[in-house]
């Protein structure tokens, strides 16, 4: 459900690269799509307009079209006997809807009662790399920036930041009608609605899914989400607070042996994670480790890059369907 949109066509990749164990597949969009077709495995498959009729037959729904379609459809396809894996924000803090990060809460998976909601992509590549740390040191707050790919806005918002710097090389001038600013050249806040305390939609994801993702309601986590012109994977500096004291040395030994972290950290090079190495692949980089000086040994800074639409997204939801 939402095949031709940038989370969709990622899922195609995945279920192909991971040879996920399927007799069909539908690929659904809106009526505009209708008649497309899209590779899988060789073939090309028609796009067909997603009805309430679609799911007849239907084991599994890898959903991302959108919150909206989300809570249309996706109780439409749990009638029909799917289990809906959901993209959207729609579900997600649902108490009888399981928010889930395979390396984090594989057991929430087992309690579903046929929509299991996939974490916000930033949630995702913050919560990967903490997760393991938390578990030996418990996290008392965290303090995250974001830098967060234009890709995080969909297929169009890509096909915006490419426009622009055709148009900014050919001496045109940069317009927009995606995003509300202009990517190219620029930084800005994540444009989800602001709260009447200041914190953006995106910020509040970041804070509530990890309570809700970590069984643990009074971490504490401020958030401040920022989009930069890059076009896929988001950045993430994170500062950890945490319990007992902790070294650089412990924090790299848990790291080092985290599932799906790998570590780029080489002071003398000056290399460390960065999205043109993160996007593509399957792993959140993280470098950069180090003691913040302010906490007497109970705090640590990190550097973390992911591929939001793969980890952030289409792979997550992939390696949820794996274990269902
Ligand atoms: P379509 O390409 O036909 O508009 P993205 O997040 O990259 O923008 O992708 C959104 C996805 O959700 C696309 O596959 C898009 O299909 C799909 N979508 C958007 N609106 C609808 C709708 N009303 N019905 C079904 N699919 C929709």
């Amino acid at each position: 459900m939402g095949a031709t949109g940038a989370v969709g066509n990622e899922f195609l990749r995945i279920l192909e690269q991971r040879k996920f164990p399927l007799a069909s597949l539908k690929l659904l969009a809106s009526a505009r799509s209708a008649g497309k077709t899209l590779k899988f495995r060789g073939e090309d498959l028609k796009v067909e307009e997603l009805t309430e009729k679609s799911f007849k037959g239907i084991d599994l729904v890898l959903g991302s079209a959108g919150g909206s379609i989300a809570r249309k459809f996706n109780p439409v396809a749990v009638a029909a006997g799917a289990v809906v894996v959901c993209n959207t924000s729609a579900f997600r803090q649902d108490p009888q809807v399981p928010l889930v990060v395979p390396e984090v809460n594989p057991e929430d998976i087992a309690w579903h009662k046929g929509i299991i909601a996939n974490p916000n992509c930033s949630t995702i590549i913050m919560n990967v790399p903490i997760w393991p740390l938390h578990k030996v040191n418990p996290i008392r707050r965290l303090v995250v920036s974001t830098y967060q790919s234009v890709s995080g806005a969909g297929a169009q918002a890509m096909a915006e930041l490419e426009q622009q710097c055709r148009d900014w090389s050919a001496g045109k001038a940069i317009t927009k009608s995606v995003m509300q600013h202009q990517a190219l050249f620029n930084v800005f806040s994540h444009t989800s609605a602001v709260a009447d305390n200041g914190y953006n939609e995106e910020e509040i994801k970041m804070v509530n899914e990890t309570r809700k993702i970590f069984h643990c309601p009074d971490i504490r986590v401020t958030a401040t989400c920022v989009r930069v012109p890059v076009l896929r994977a988001h950045t993430e500096s994170i500062n950890i607070e945490f319990t007992n004291p902790m070294t650089e040395a412990q924090v790299t030994q848990v790291l080092s042996k985290a599932p799906g972290v790998r570590i780029v950290d080489d002071r003398r090079k000056n290399y460390f994670p960065m999205p043109i190495e993160a996007a593509d692949g399957d792993d959140v980089l993280v470098g950069r480790i180090r003691q913040d000086v302010t906490l007497d040994g109970r705090g640590i800074d990190l550097f973390v890059s992911g591929d939001q639409i793969r980890k952030g997204a289409a792979l997550n939801a992939v390696q949820i369907a794996e274990r269902l």
